[in-house]
């Protein structure tokens, strides 16, 4: 059985080779089903490089104009959807070169002076994700907004705070939603950070060794907005440390998220009820009429899964890979943008679920009864009793022993009970018993007291720039 097997479709490098490129290796080869992605980047990119060469002699103004009008066209055709990428021509760097020499001819065909695919891929990543860092900054500077405004709307209210799942002490619940503004607000400090390493200029690297051509790597750094030029050729084509990087932020933040969802997931169970969303971000079933699902939290404790294996992948794609550029790095590509699209989609998502997001009082209070939070707050009762925190933490351990045994709460206990355990307790005690008591008392550094928690929403609001 015989079968074409080439598309006869000519390649840059066709003078040293004998016969066309087979159809299979064409299709296995292709990576522009995906980097088209670049392609706005990739013109960018080639535009800076036009004129460097022009300001260089290297080509003439007249092919520079040339080439900015070609690539200009593309860009628009593209915008348009009427370009249409071809797989045979590999990616989308060859694409728009080919396009580009379709329509002017000869001047298209100097474009690719000391330049390589190799320095261009890494230069496309790079102002890629120097893009996308950003567009992740105001993402999740989103997200803190809603959080500080659900923290906001929910001043006041006292829920139990966890540590092992296990009721212990009463906060807060805006003290809990400032918890997740600090948690993202660490993330974008590492988005932030993470951009300044993305953002050096590869371009000029060439194939692996720099060029002999008399190029001025520094003017197209300026004219790009890179902050530094790359420093040595062969690093620059062979390493993908940024995009780990960024695959690697870009997970914290997705784990992040994927705490929140799982405690909207279990505070919207009957069992808690802490939380109530809007009908609108949430799913019912196709069976059971009663219910009510937390679709888009799962989804994102779900999605954590792929983000980090994105991570993996890029990982293992450096692992044991020889210098400089290997084809294998054309596998970056997909899990960076998939770890792009995901994490993106997932704080969006999450920013507006919880402006639709009301906590529910009354089961937070009710929730705060049962399970002793106020323990601690009567061990350090005993302490300012002078009574050793070791000797108090022994005491009031009995006394919920008591409690537990009599069926009673700490609040349920008399004067003289109390007493009966510790002769330094007197009737200001019971200040300390209540769950207003405990929060208004964690006044230290970071505590869940009423004022240090307005204090740290206001400022985050402002710093968020939410105060008019
Ligand atoms: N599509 C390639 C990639 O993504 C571009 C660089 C190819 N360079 C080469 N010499 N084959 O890595």
């Amino acid at each position: 059985m015989t079968k074409e097997t080439t598309t006869g479709t000519a390649k840059p490098w066709g003078g040293r080779f004998r016969e066309a490129t087979a159809a299979s290796v064409e299709a296995f080869t292709a990576s522009v089903h995906f980097d088209a992605r670049l392609a706005r980047h990739d013109i960018a990119g080639s535009r800076a490089h036009a004129r460097m060469l022009a300001r260089q002699g290297l080509i003439t103004d007249s092919e520079r104009d040339q080439i900015l009008r070609g690539l200009d066209e593309i860009e628009a055709e593209i915008t348009a959807h009427t370009f249409v990428f071809r797989p045979e021509l590999e990616d989308v760097h060859m694409n728009i070169e080919r396009a580009l020499v379709e329509k002017i001819g000869a001047a298209g065909e100097k474009l690719h002076t000391a330049r390589s695919r190799n320095d261009q891929v890494a230069l496309d990543l790079r102002l890629y994700l120097r893009d996308e860092a950003s567009r992740f900054d105001e993402l999740l500077t989103d997200l803190q907004k809603a959080l500080v405004e659900l923290a906001r709307r929910s001043l006041g209210i006292i829920m139990p705070g966890y540590t092992h799942m296990q009721r212990a002490q009463p906060v807060l619940a805006s003290h809990h939603f400032l918890a997740y503004y600090e948690m993202f607000g660490r993330d974008r400090e590492r988005f932030v950070d993470c951009a300044r390493r993305i953002n050096v200029l590869p371009l000029g690297a060439a194939a692996l060794a720099g060029t002999g051509l008399p190029i001025d790597r520094e003017s197209v750094a300026a004219e790009l907005g890179f902050n530094a030029v790359s420093a040595n050729s062969m690093d620059t084509v062979g390493d993908r440390d940024f995009a780990v990087e960024f695959a690697s932020v870009a997970l914290l933040a997705h784990l992040h998220l994927s705490r929140l969802a799982e405690e909207l997931v279990l505070w919207t169970s009957e069992e808690f009820r802490f939380i109530t969303l809007a009908d609108r971000f949430c799913t019912g079933s196709s069976i059971m009429p009663q219910k009510k699902n937390p679709d888009i939290p799962e989804l994102i404790r779900g999605k954590t899964g792929r983000v980090l294996g994105n991570l993996v992948a890029l990982a293992t794609l450096l692992k044991g890979l020889p210098l400089t550029y290997n084809r294998d790095l054309q596998e970056d590509k997909e899990p960076i943008f998939d770890t792009v699209d995901t994490v993106s989609a997932s704080l969006a998502i999450t920013a507006e679920l919880l402006r639709h997001a009301e906590c529910n009082q009354p089961a937070m209070a009710r929730a705060t009864k049962g399970g002793f939070m106020t323990a601690t707050d009567l061990a350090d009762y005993l302490v300012i009793k002078n009574v050793p925190f070791r000797q108090a933490h022994a005491i009031v351990g009995r006394i919920v022993a008591a409690c537990i045994k009599q069926g009673r709460e700490l609040t349920d206990l008399s004067l003289a009970d109390l007493q009966a355990y510790a002769p330094q307790i007197e009737k200001d005690v019971f200040a300390t018993l209540s769950m207003e008591g405990s929060v208004a008392s964690r006044l230290s550094t970071g505590g869940t007291a009423p004022p240090r928690v307005e204090a740290a929403l206001r400022q985050a609001e402002e710093r968020l720039g939410m105060v008019p």
